[in-house]
Protein backbone atom coordinates (compact mmCIF):
# COMPACT_ATOMS: atom_id res chain seq x y z
CA UNK A 1 0.00 0.00 0.00
CA UNK A 2 1.25 3.94 -0.26
CA UNK A 3 -0.07 5.69 1.79
CA UNK A 4 -0.17 9.78 1.50
CA UNK A 5 -0.84 11.65 4.07
CA UNK A 6 -1.41 15.70 3.95
CA UNK A 7 1.02 16.38 1.18
CA UNK A 8 1.17 19.87 0.15
CA UNK A 9 2.88 21.70 -2.28
CA UNK A 10 3.05 25.44 -3.25
CA UNK A 11 4.93 27.12 -5.60
CA UNK A 12 4.71 30.47 -5.10
CA UNK A 13 1.16 31.91 -4.65
CA UNK A 14 0.29 28.39 -6.17
CA UNK A 15 -1.07 25.47 -4.54
CA UNK A 16 -0.34 22.40 -6.46
CA UNK A 17 -1.25 19.65 -3.84
CA UNK A 18 -3.35 21.33 -1.03
CA UNK A 19 -2.95 17.92 1.72
CA UNK A 20 -3.44 15.26 -0.58
CA UNK A 21 -4.63 12.18 1.31
CA UNK A 22 -4.80 9.01 -0.70
CA UNK A 23 -3.96 4.90 0.14
CA UNK A 24 -3.16 3.66 -3.15
CA UNK A 25 -3.55 -0.36 -2.65
CA UNK A 26 -1.06 -2.59 -4.38
CA UNK A 27 -1.66 -3.45 -8.03
CA UNK A 28 -2.77 -1.59 -11.10
CA UNK A 29 -4.14 2.10 -9.85
CA UNK A 30 -5.43 4.76 -11.94
CA UNK A 31 -4.57 8.61 -10.65
CA UNK A 32 -6.65 10.91 -13.27
CA UNK A 33 -7.73 14.57 -12.61
CA UNK A 34 -7.97 17.91 -14.99
CA UNK A 35 -4.93 19.42 -16.65
CA UNK A 36 -3.11 21.10 -13.09
CA UNK A 37 -4.86 19.11 -10.44
CA UNK A 38 -1.27 18.21 -9.59
CA UNK A 39 -0.83 14.65 -10.66
CA UNK A 40 2.92 15.49 -12.19
CA UNK A 41 3.40 17.04 -9.26
CA UNK A 42 2.41 14.47 -7.10
CA UNK A 43 5.24 12.47 -8.96
CA UNK A 44 7.94 14.97 -8.73
CA UNK A 45 7.25 14.92 -5.01
CA UNK A 46 7.40 10.87 -4.97
CA UNK A 47 11.01 11.24 -7.26
CA UNK A 48 12.58 13.65 -5.25
CA UNK A 49 12.19 16.86 -7.93
CA UNK A 50 10.20 18.34 -5.77
CA UNK A 51 10.16 19.12 -2.04
CA UNK A 52 6.90 18.97 -0.31
CA UNK A 53 5.90 21.91 2.24
CA UNK A 54 4.48 19.49 4.40
CA UNK A 55 2.93 15.35 4.70
CA UNK A 56 4.77 12.04 4.49
CA UNK A 57 4.10 9.09 1.82
CA UNK A 58 4.62 5.68 3.11
CA UNK A 59 4.98 3.01 0.35
CA UNK A 60 4.89 -0.76 1.25
CA UNK A 61 6.42 0.48 5.12
CA UNK A 62 8.88 2.75 3.80
CA UNK A 63 8.91 6.52 4.40
CA UNK A 64 9.73 7.51 0.66
CA UNK A 65 10.00 11.34 1.73
CA UNK A 66 13.30 10.76 4.25
CA UNK A 67 15.25 8.73 1.61
CA UNK A 68 17.50 10.26 -0.65
CA UNK A 69 17.02 10.60 -4.46
CA UNK A 70 19.16 7.96 -5.55
CA UNK A 71 18.12 5.48 -2.99
CA UNK A 72 14.65 5.99 -4.16
CA UNK A 73 15.96 4.41 -7.30
CA UNK A 74 17.50 1.53 -5.12
CA UNK A 75 14.92 0.69 -3.31
CA UNK A 76 12.87 0.40 -6.29
CA UNK A 77 10.92 3.74 -7.07
CA UNK A 78 10.71 4.14 -11.05
CA UNK A 79 8.77 6.97 -13.13
CA UNK A 80 8.45 7.79 -16.79
CA UNK A 81 7.61 11.40 -17.62
CA UNK A 82 4.84 13.30 -19.97
CA UNK A 83 7.84 13.25 -22.39
CA UNK A 84 10.07 10.98 -23.70
CA UNK A 85 13.69 10.52 -21.88
CA UNK A 86 14.89 7.59 -24.12
CA UNK A 87 19.01 9.34 -25.10
CA UNK A 88 18.84 9.38 -29.27
CA UNK A 89 21.91 8.45 -30.06
CA UNK A 90 21.99 5.61 -27.62
CA UNK A 91 20.71 1.67 -28.73
CA UNK A 92 17.27 0.47 -27.52
CA UNK A 93 18.88 -2.36 -25.06
CA UNK A 94 21.77 0.98 -23.42
CA UNK A 95 18.96 3.00 -22.77
CA UNK A 96 17.42 0.27 -20.74
CA UNK A 97 20.56 -0.46 -18.97
CA UNK A 98 21.38 2.74 -17.80
CA UNK A 99 18.67 2.98 -15.70
CA UNK A 100 19.39 -0.48 -14.60
CA UNK A 101 23.13 0.27 -13.46
CA UNK A 102 21.58 3.75 -11.31
CA UNK A 103 19.23 1.45 -9.44
CA UNK A 104 21.22 -1.32 -8.50
CA UNK A 105 23.84 -1.99 -6.40
CA UNK A 106 25.46 -4.79 -8.41
CA UNK A 107 26.28 -2.81 -11.53
CA UNK A 108 26.94 -4.36 -14.35
CA UNK A 109 26.63 -8.01 -13.13
CA UNK A 110 23.02 -9.64 -14.27
CA UNK A 111 22.51 -6.29 -16.42
CA UNK A 112 21.94 -8.40 -19.41
CA UNK A 113 19.61 -10.36 -18.67
CA UNK A 114 17.86 -7.76 -16.25
CA UNK A 115 17.31 -5.71 -19.69
CA UNK A 116 16.86 -8.49 -21.79
CA UNK A 117 13.47 -9.18 -19.60
CA UNK A 118 12.66 -5.69 -19.64
CA UNK A 119 12.82 -5.79 -23.25
CA UNK A 120 11.15 -8.91 -23.85
CA UNK A 121 7.86 -7.94 -21.58
CA UNK A 122 7.48 -4.98 -23.61
CA UNK A 123 7.81 -6.93 -27.34
CA UNK A 124 10.84 -4.65 -28.51
CA UNK A 125 13.81 -7.32 -27.74
CA UNK A 126 13.88 -7.27 -31.99
CA UNK A 127 15.09 -3.79 -32.05
CA UNK A 128 17.57 -4.24 -28.81
CA UNK A 129 20.43 -3.20 -30.95
CA UNK A 130 18.52 -0.33 -32.74
CA UNK A 131 19.70 3.13 -32.22
CA UNK A 132 16.38 4.91 -30.71
CA UNK A 133 17.14 7.82 -33.09
CA UNK A 134 15.47 5.24 -35.54
CA UNK A 135 12.70 4.30 -34.22
CA UNK A 136 9.02 5.57 -34.48
CA UNK A 137 6.75 6.98 -32.04
CA UNK A 138 5.18 3.18 -31.01
CA UNK A 139 8.69 1.89 -29.71
CA UNK A 140 10.03 5.31 -28.44
CA UNK A 141 6.74 5.09 -26.05
CA UNK A 142 7.66 1.18 -25.21
CA UNK A 143 11.12 2.35 -24.25
CA UNK A 144 10.09 4.42 -22.04
CA UNK A 145 7.78 1.32 -20.11
CA UNK A 146 10.99 -0.86 -20.41
CA UNK A 147 13.47 1.33 -18.33
CA UNK A 148 10.49 1.39 -15.81
CA UNK A 149 10.33 -2.41 -15.10
CA UNK A 150 14.06 -3.09 -15.72
CA UNK A 151 15.61 -4.49 -12.43
CA UNK A 152 13.43 -5.47 -9.74
CA UNK A 153 10.72 -2.26 -9.05
CA UNK A 154 8.71 -2.31 -6.10
CA UNK A 155 6.54 1.42 -7.59
CA UNK A 156 6.23 2.70 -11.06
CA UNK A 157 4.57 5.92 -11.95
CA UNK A 158 3.44 6.33 -15.66
CA UNK A 159 2.76 9.92 -16.86
CA UNK A 160 0.88 9.60 -19.81
CA UNK A 161 2.79 6.48 -21.04
CA UNK A 162 0.37 6.29 -24.36
CA UNK A 163 0.47 10.07 -24.74
CA UNK A 164 0.20 10.68 -28.88
CA UNK A 165 -0.19 6.86 -29.69
CA UNK A 166 -3.08 6.06 -32.14
CA UNK A 167 -5.82 3.62 -30.54
CA UNK A 168 -4.55 -0.04 -31.42
CA UNK A 169 -1.16 0.99 -29.64
CA UNK A 170 -2.63 2.17 -26.79
CA UNK A 171 -4.67 -0.98 -26.05
CA UNK A 172 -1.39 -2.88 -26.77
CA UNK A 173 0.97 -0.58 -24.04
CA UNK A 174 -2.89 -0.86 -21.97
CA UNK A 175 -2.16 -4.92 -22.32
CA UNK A 176 1.22 -4.51 -21.11
CA UNK A 177 0.75 -1.89 -17.89
CA UNK A 178 -2.21 -4.02 -16.66
CA UNK A 179 0.37 -7.29 -16.53
CA UNK A 180 2.93 -5.07 -14.86
CA UNK A 181 1.75 -6.06 -11.10
CA UNK A 182 1.46 -9.76 -11.60
CA UNK A 183 4.94 -10.00 -14.21
CA UNK A 184 7.38 -7.42 -12.54
CA UNK A 185 5.54 -7.53 -8.92
CA UNK A 186 5.36 -4.15 -9.14
CA UNK A 187 2.52 -1.87 -7.66
CA UNK A 188 1.80 0.71 -10.91
CA UNK A 189 -0.19 4.32 -10.48
CA UNK A 190 -1.14 5.15 -13.88
CA UNK A 191 -1.28 9.09 -14.63
CA UNK A 192 -3.60 9.36 -17.91
CA UNK A 193 -6.39 11.36 -19.39
CA UNK A 194 -7.35 8.40 -21.96
CA UNK A 195 -10.36 6.97 -19.58
CA UNK A 196 -9.96 3.62 -21.68
CA UNK A 197 -6.65 3.07 -20.76
CA UNK A 198 -7.35 3.52 -17.24
CA UNK A 199 -10.14 1.32 -17.61
CA UNK A 200 -8.56 -1.46 -19.18
CA UNK A 201 -5.31 -1.21 -16.79
CA UNK A 202 -6.87 -0.19 -13.51
CA UNK A 203 -8.81 -1.81 -10.97
CA UNK A 204 -8.78 0.81 -8.81
CA UNK A 205 -8.82 4.77 -9.34
CA UNK A 206 -8.50 7.67 -7.22
CA UNK A 207 -9.02 11.37 -8.68
CA UNK A 208 -7.43 14.84 -8.14
CA UNK A 209 -8.66 17.84 -8.25
CA UNK A 210 -7.19 21.50 -7.10
CA UNK A 211 -4.50 19.06 -5.16
CA UNK A 212 -7.08 16.94 -3.32
CA UNK A 213 -8.78 14.03 -3.23
CA UNK A 214 -11.93 13.89 -4.63
CA UNK A 215 -12.92 10.71 -5.18
CA UNK A 216 -11.17 6.94 -4.85
CA UNK A 217 -12.31 3.32 -5.69
CA UNK A 218 -13.25 0.71 -7.62
CA UNK A 219 -12.51 2.50 -11.41
CA UNK A 220 -15.77 2.18 -13.06
CA UNK A 221 -17.39 3.19 -10.14
CA UNK A 222 -15.04 6.36 -9.77
CA UNK A 223 -15.78 7.09 -13.71
CA UNK A 224 -19.86 7.22 -12.59
CA UNK A 225 -19.44 9.47 -9.65
CA UNK A 226 -21.25 12.57 -10.65
CA UNK A 227 -18.89 14.72 -8.74
CA UNK A 228 -15.99 13.40 -10.88
CA UNK A 229 -17.82 13.80 -13.99
CA UNK A 230 -18.53 17.49 -13.49
CA UNK A 231 -14.84 18.16 -12.18
CA UNK A 232 -13.17 16.57 -14.64
CA UNK A 233 -15.29 16.58 -17.56
CA UNK A 234 -17.38 19.11 -17.23
CA UNK A 235 -19.87 16.63 -18.80
CA UNK A 236 -22.20 13.92 -16.95
CA UNK A 237 -20.66 11.11 -19.12
CA UNK A 238 -17.29 9.32 -18.99
CA UNK A 239 -16.15 7.20 -22.42
N1 LIG B 1 7.73 23.99 -11.09
C1 LIG B 1 6.57 24.64 -10.99
N2 LIG B 1 6.51 25.96 -10.72
C2 LIG B 1 5.35 26.62 -10.60
N3 LIG B 1 4.14 26.03 -10.71
C3 LIG B 1 4.11 24.71 -10.98
C4 LIG B 1 5.32 23.94 -11.14
N4 LIG B 1 4.97 22.65 -11.39
C5 LIG B 1 3.63 22.62 -11.40
N5 LIG B 1 3.11 23.86 -11.17
C6 LIG B 1 1.68 24.21 -11.09
O1 LIG B 1 1.08 23.27 -10.21
C7 LIG B 1 -0.22 22.90 -10.68
C8 LIG B 1 -0.27 21.40 -10.87
O2 LIG B 1 0.51 21.05 -12.03
P1 LIG B 1 0.78 19.55 -12.50
O3 LIG B 1 1.77 19.62 -13.59
O4 LIG B 1 1.13 18.74 -11.31
O5 LIG B 1 -0.65 19.13 -13.03
P2 LIG B 1 -1.11 17.80 -13.80
O6 LIG B 1 -2.26 17.25 -13.01
O7 LIG B 1 0.05 16.92 -14.05
O8 LIG B 1 -1.67 18.40 -15.17
P3 LIG B 1 -1.62 17.77 -16.69
O9 LIG B 1 -2.79 16.83 -16.76
O10 LIG B 1 -1.87 18.98 -17.55
O11 LIG B 1 -0.30 17.14 -16.92
C9 LIG B 1 -0.47 23.72 -11.95
O12 LIG B 1 -1.18 24.88 -11.58
C10 LIG B 1 0.94 24.05 -12.40
O13 LIG B 1 0.95 25.24 -13.16
MG1 LIG C 1 0.97 16.25 -15.72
Amino acid sequence: MIDVEDLSVHFGGVVSLDQMTIQFPEGACGLIGPNGAGKTTFFNVLSGFVTPRSGRVVAMGQDLLSMPDYKRARWGLRRTFQTEQAIEKLTVFDNVATVYEHSTRSGKAGRSAAVEAALEFVGLTDVAQQTVRALGAKERRFIEVARAVVGSPKLILLDEPAAGLPDAETALLGGIIRSIPERVGATVILVDHDMSLVQACCDWTAVLDFGRLLASGPTAEVLRDRNVMRAYLGTEEVA
